[in-house]
């Protein structure tokens, strides 16, 4: 009886094992690697991965799923957190959670993932859409993938009605209207701006606004892993 037990549950280990490691091959998660470049502290956040201070040099490592769709790093900065974790931040706030459950406040420059999406690629782009705060690049270990940078300090140049403290509205964000944020009779004909064209001209790789061209979104093949640096 205890051999026959035994038995189906190998059985059972071995299937599973077929199933993970043989039948769906390469599905894996990757790891994100978060290093702060800039001369201030970030406090880093991620949907998912949490969030963690990071001074200058430091890193945060991150393993991410295999499969996450709309995965996102982001910078938080001028931030105070008490013992439990709860505080506030400048831009990029959270909830006021150290930990992040969910997206942060704009403005916020985003590095935006998917995992193991079609023809088991990984996408990923970097985001101005709302706003930006710090400057930010996204490096795969593949190097045969795009390695898109926004290193620019758009700050120094932010127009005025745009301009937050340690940041950078988008138009849509600042304005809220459809020309700015391609909704109503913008939605599927959204021309670039006076203000998206700033944010493009100082970091073309990067999404300016919500229908920027194809361009700003970059695919490598999944397994890849990925390293985001605030200022590169
Ligand atoms: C952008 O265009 C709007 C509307 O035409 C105008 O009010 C605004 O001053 C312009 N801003 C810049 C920075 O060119």
């Amino acid at each position: 009886m205890e051999a026959r037990t035994l038995s189906v549950s190998i059985s059972v280990a071995v299937t599973l094992a077929l199933i993970f490691n043989v039948y769906l091959p390469g599905v894996t998660g990757a790891t994100f690697a978060i290093q702060n470049q800039c001369s201030y502290t970030v406090w880093a956040a991620g949907i998912p991965g949490g969030g963690k201070a990071l001074g200058q040099g430091e890193s945060w490592s991150v393993d991410v799923p295999a499969g996450t769709s709309a995965g996102r790093f982001w910078g938080r900065t001028s931030c105070s957190f008490d013992a439990s974790g709860q505080g506030k931040c400048s831009t990029g706030d959270c909830g006021g959670l150290l930990n992040c459950q969910a997206s942060g406040q704009p403005p916020a420059t985003l590095a935006e993932y998917t995992l193991n999406g079609g023809n088991n690629r990984d996408t990923y782009d970097i985001s101005l859409v709302d706003g930006f705060n710090i400057p930010l690049s996204i490096t795969p270990s593949d190097a045969s993938c795009t390695a898109p940078t926004c290193s620019s300090n758009i700050n120094t140049i932010c127009p005025s009605e745009l301009k937050v403290t340690d940041g950078c509205n988008s138009a849509c964000v600042a304005f809220n209207t459809p020309q700015y944020c391609c909704t109503g009779d913008y939605l599927t004909n959204c021309s670039p701006t006076n203000y998206s064209k700033i944010f493009k001209d100082q970091c073309p790789q990067a999404y300016s606004y919500a229908k920027d061209d194809a361009p700003s979104t970059f695919t490598c093949a999944s397994g890849a892993n990925y390293k985001i640096v605030f200022c590169p």
